[in-house]
């Protein structure tokens, strides 16, 4: 399993040889600053933790350039299809088999409006059951007791984790997360893209540190292997 990272919470997975796109927020993003161009991007499946537009601009773009499925809740998936884009609904605690690996819709504190203010559902992250290895992309949302669920069903190897605050849980927050989800390989997200969620990488490493966990953070472009 291969995942880069495009800033924020744009991530690129693959799996089993298909390309997995989350939350493609690329062409407007400062992180980014036009060094990707989203119609050199492969996807076979884009996942929308929800409709905000920081995590949903390029998405319509990028589904029409490469034929993608989107994948996420009942009312986005639906405000997709009525643009002619394929898509498979979910719901929370719903899981999927397809076919790279198992995905499930999990519980996000949050909210979750398209841009124009029209209701995008309640948000949520998701669980991936990939070949060997588990992944569990928490999206936009804050500290919750509901993330203690996931490791009764799922043995994680990584929790990518909001950690810039604000809109988010902040770094405190994501550290007793990573224990509620029994992870300690966790991957920072939705930090520094705005002045309202910068943070101060060393102390954010090293606070994780202190906690027994692994905190990564990439720069744009940059992949892992897990
Ligand atoms: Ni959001
Ligand atoms: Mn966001």
């Amino acid at each position: 399993m291969k995942i880069t990272y495009f800033g924020h919470n744009s991530f690129s997975i693959e799996i089993k040889g298909k390309n997995i796109l989350i939350d493609p927020f690329i062409s407007g993003s400062p992180l980014v600053n036009g060094k990707i161009n989203i119609l050199d991007l492969k996807a076979d499946y884009i996942l929308l933790t929800h409709a905000h537009q920081d995590h949903t601009l390029d998405a319509e773009a990028i589904a029409k350039n490469t034929g993608a499925v989107i994948v996420s809740n009942f009312e986005i998936a639906t405000h997709y299809e009525n643009k002619g884009i394929t898509v498979h609904p979910m719901n929370h605690g719903g899981s999927w088999e397809f076919g790279f690996g198992k995905v499930k819709y999990v519980n996000a504190i949050h909210t979750s409006s398209f841009p124009d203010g029209s209701y995008g559902g309640q948000p949520g992250g998701f669980v991936i059951e990939g070949e060997h290895k588990n992944i569990y992309i928490a999206g936009d949302t804050a500290l919750t007791l509901d993330m203690k669920l996931i490791p009764l069903r799922t043995k994680l190897d990584l929790a990518i984790l909001p950690i810039g605050d604000n809109f988010t849980m902040g770094i405190d927050d994501a550290i007793i997360a990573s224990n509620f989800v029994e992870c300690d390989k966790i991957l920072g997200c939705h930090f520094d893209t705005f002045g309202y969620i910068e943070i101060d990488h060393e102390e954010a490493k090293r606070k994780f540190y202190k906690a027994g966990k692994d905190l990564m953070l990439l720069e744009v472009g940059e992949s892992i292997e897990l």
